[in-house]
């Protein structure tokens, strides 16, 4: 494939992860160079595929900033965290210093040389919702140091760019799922606590069981409702993010999700039905930060990139994640 836009950089923090390779990927079919900035602490060398891989630290501020000369980016893509919720209740300081305190390191660097930045945010940015779906505008209160984290990147970059006219776009994503539809890449966190990998890794026989935690939620069967968007869908919204930022549109914070939610207990039902493994559920206490029910508003996604997802039904996210962890299992990526 040959790359139209030769020369158009784009720096991918954290594109050796999960949503950062599925993003470069993206790219690259658009015709844009992709450079992978990771320290592979969770992200894969075998995820780069598209374009060159920088290892280090986005919080390394020497290494950063002879990227920017090298490459002469057009924008900045900012995955790269720490993004486990659990641990984050149990090693605050952990996230506060990957996820805030790098990525101030890395503002630092940009705000004598602007350069267009999207941020991956978190619908956990907003804590236990007070409606049934959560636009833009609703109260940004996280109820774990993860979501608080994100959030202070949040002001830290508004503040920024008001003084240092950075154009950012800010994308608060709901739950990434699913996996690339020619299976070249997928989700491979090396601690699992996402509930489809962890379901179809039950489903595999790789775990003993699955386990649900929480019955006792005000939703009707008991258990979480979550948004889940397919990767894909996430990785495309990025590149009419990218487009529209460029176009020196202005700086925004946008939801990504569908706009409906599914409970964990329906998921563990269809993962048994695709797969067709009748495998063991065990039910423990609800953990920790953990709201009942996190949903989308997607409109201003829609008006504003006209983003809409084809990815992202229920039956071809088990379906693609399941393929993925099949392939996987197999070793052969
Ligand atoms: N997965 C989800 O459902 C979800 C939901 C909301 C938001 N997000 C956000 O999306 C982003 C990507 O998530 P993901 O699921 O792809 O995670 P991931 O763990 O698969 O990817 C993160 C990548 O960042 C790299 N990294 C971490 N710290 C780094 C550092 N200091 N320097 C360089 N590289 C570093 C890791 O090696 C990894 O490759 C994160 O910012 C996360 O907070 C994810």
């Amino acid at each position: 494939m040959i790359n139209q836009r030769f020369n158009q950089n784009v720096l991918v923090t954290g594109g050796a992860g999960y949503i950062g390779s599925h993003t470069c990927k993206a790219l690259f079919e658009e015709g844009y160079t992709p450079v992978v900035i990771d320290n592979l602490v969770t992200g894969h060398e075998w995820a780069v595929k598209w374009g060159p891989l920088e290892k280090g630290s986005f919080g390394d501020s020497q290494f950063i900033t002879d990227l920017i000369a090298r490459y002469n980016p057009i924008a900045i893509l900012h995955f790269a965290a720490s993004i486990d919720v659990a641990e984050s209740v149990k090693d605050p300081f952990k996230y506060y210093q990957n996820n805030t305190i790098n990525t101030f390191e890395l503002l630092k660097v940009i705000k004598t040389n602007p350069i267009p930045f999207i941020f991956s945010s978190t619908c956990a940015t907003y804590g236990t919702p007070l409606q049934p779906t959560l636009d833009e505008n609703h109260l940004q209160n996280p109820i774990n140091p993860y979501g608080s984290s994100k959030l202070m990147v949040e002001k830290m970059l508004i503040d920024a760019s008001r003084i240092f006219n950075i154009p950012y776009t800010i994308l608060r994503y709901f739950n990434a799922c699913g996996a690339d539809s020619a299976c070249e890449i997928g989700e491979s966190h090396p601690i699992e606590t996402h509930l489809i990998p962890l379901t179809v890794q039950a489903a595999l026989g790789q775990r003993t069981s699955l386990t649900v935690f929480g019955t006792d939620y005000e939703t009707p069967d008991g258990s979480c409702i979550r948004d889940y968007i397919h990767v894909t869908d996430l990785a495309n919204a990025h590149i009419l993010a990218l487009k529209r930022l460029l176009n020196q549109q202005s700086s925004e914070c946008i939801n990504l999700g569908i706009g409906h939610g599914y409970s964990v207990l329906e998921i563990t039902e269809l993962v048994k039905k695709i797969t067709g493994s009748d495998f063991k559920v065990e039910y423990a206490d609800r953990r920790a930060g953990d709201p009942a029910i996190l949903i989308a508003n997607a409109s201003k996604a829609l008006k504003l990139l006209r983003f809409m997802p084809k990815h992202s039904n229920l039956t071809n996210i088990i379906q693609t994640a399941w393929s993925w962890q099949l392939k996987e299992s197999l070793a052969c990526k």
